[in-house]
């Protein structure tokens, strides 16, 4: 028999059922696991066949929402999707002890990303430097040209920036469009409008533009959190000076850096994912933001203040948007939105940016004290439970037990489920 081929001719023209059944050939699926795949959730097959290519099912994810938090003087329920247990709790518990004082204060610049444009094989760069800057206005023209109803709500394209960088094959002029996208996420935007200057670039200098793309390290779109937190709410003041040293800790050393910044985006990508976000940019963002000066660091820092208590600062990139990409053809990210009440894609980056904010006490606080398995067995205890059978109050009951015993093991799970509804059935 010849092996498996992955090479299958226009499979990318077929319809979700037909390519499921040659997938299922091909790895043997049963019928079981087909029908499985084959859920397509909330989504509706027509939508979800147009997102992405070769579409063969769905795969739900749970979709929760954070109570507690107070942004701004303003209530929100943040609506949250992931994988990992604990995340929507501990960002809840965190939120209710940020209430005071209005709540966590945060602040999103405008929405100006940076569209890049590559131009290579210029004898004198600093010269065609000097020459694409003289065509600023020029530029900037020819982008917004591209899109006159961002222009029309007062976006577009606002100004450049052109640096020479060194690189191993020769020095490179690199342009720097700064756009406003407002609501937009903005790739799109962006993209179209640095390939219509690109062309320009070239007739000017004479040299050759190979990339013209958005860059992902959106500095100019910042959003800003801060927030004070009292130590009589949080267990005294030895936990707000373990706050501090885990912070520090985390300022000074990148492999603790990547851990605690790891630790803000739990939250804020559970509330990308909920809302259709490019959840990639916004992690390439807040890494690359993090390494700005060379050496990895914190996105946010805690200090204590002369009082004793905390506070806590954030201050990342956040390239969010509430129109198009799949914000707009999802309808739960519609949904999300409409749970969350945002207004605008800043509103948006600066609910964000307190939940990031949130989500990083969250974890210096477990870490400080307690440390997080406790809350994290507690949950993965009840995980077990369900997986096990249990429903209603039992799922409790077994997860308790077994973390009594400090048995919280599958095997221990069905075991207990089966006592206790001995005879219940
Ligand atoms: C786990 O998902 C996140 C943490 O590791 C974050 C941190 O260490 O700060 C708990």
């Amino acid at each position: 028999m010849p092996g498996k081929s992955s090479r299958i001719p226009k499979f990318y023209k077929l319809s979700i059922d037909e390519r499921l059944k040659k997938v299922a050939e091909f790895a043997e699926l049963t019928g079981e696991e087909i029908e499985t795949l084959s859920k397509l959730g909330n989504l509706d097959p027509k939508i979800a066949d147009v997102m992405i290519e070769n579409v063969i099912g769905g795969m739900t994810y749970p979709f929760a929402v954070a109570t507690n938090f107070l942004i701004n003087g303003k209530d929100y329920l943040v609506p949250m999707v992931i994988e990992e247990s604990s995340v929507v709790a501990a960002a809840s518990n965190a939120a209710r002890v940020m209430r005071r004082d209005g709540g966590i204060a945060s602040v999103a610049t405008d929405s100006i990303m940076i569209g890049q444009i590559q131009l290579v094989g210029v004898k004198n760069p600093f010269y065609a430097k000097q020459v694409i800057i003289e065509h600023k206005d020029e530029i900037i023209k020819i982008a917004n040209e591209q899109d006159p109803i961002l222009v029309n709500l007062g976006g577009g394209a606002k100004d450049i920036e052109v640096r020479v960088i060194d690189t191993r094959v020769g020095p490179m002029v690199i342009t720097h469009l700064l756009v406003d996208v407002k609501d937009a996420m903005g790739a799109n935007a962006v993209n179209t409008m640095t390939e219509a200057v690109a062309p320009y670039i070239e007739d000017w200098t004479g040299g050759r533009v190979y990339l013209r793309i958005i860059s992902n390290l959106a500095d100019k779109r910042l959003v800003r959190s801060r927030v004070k937190v009292y130590a009589e709410d949080i267990g005294g003041e030895e936990v707000v000076d373990g706050i501090v040293a885990a912070s520090a800790f985390a300022e000074a050393d990148p492999y603790r850096a990547a851990t605690h910044n790891k630790g803000i985006m739990n939250g804020i990508i559970a509330v990308a994912l909920a809302t259709g976000q490019d959840h990639r940019a916004l992690e390439a963002g807040a890494h690359s933001y993090a390494a700005r000066t060379g050496v990895y660091t914190t996105l946010s820092r805690w200090e204590k203040t002369d009082d004793g208590n905390l506070v806590g600062t954030l201050e990342m990139p956040m390239a969010v948007g509430i129109i198009g990409g799949a914000v707009k053809v999802h309808p739960v990210a519609r949904i999300a939105l409409k749970i969350m009440g945002v207004k605008t894609a800043r509103e948006l980056a600066e609910v964000m940016g307190a939940v990031g904010l949130a989500q990083n006490f969250a974890a210096l606080r477990a870490l400080a004290t307690e440390g997080i398995q406790r809350g994290h067995m507690k949950l993965h205890a009840r995980n077990l439970a369900v997986m096990a059978g249990a429903t209603g109050e039992l799922i409790d009951k077994v997860a308790s037990i077994m973390i009594k015993e400090g048995r919280i093991r599958f095997d221990r799970a069905k075991e207990l489920v089966e006592e206790l509804t001995k005879g219940t059935k």
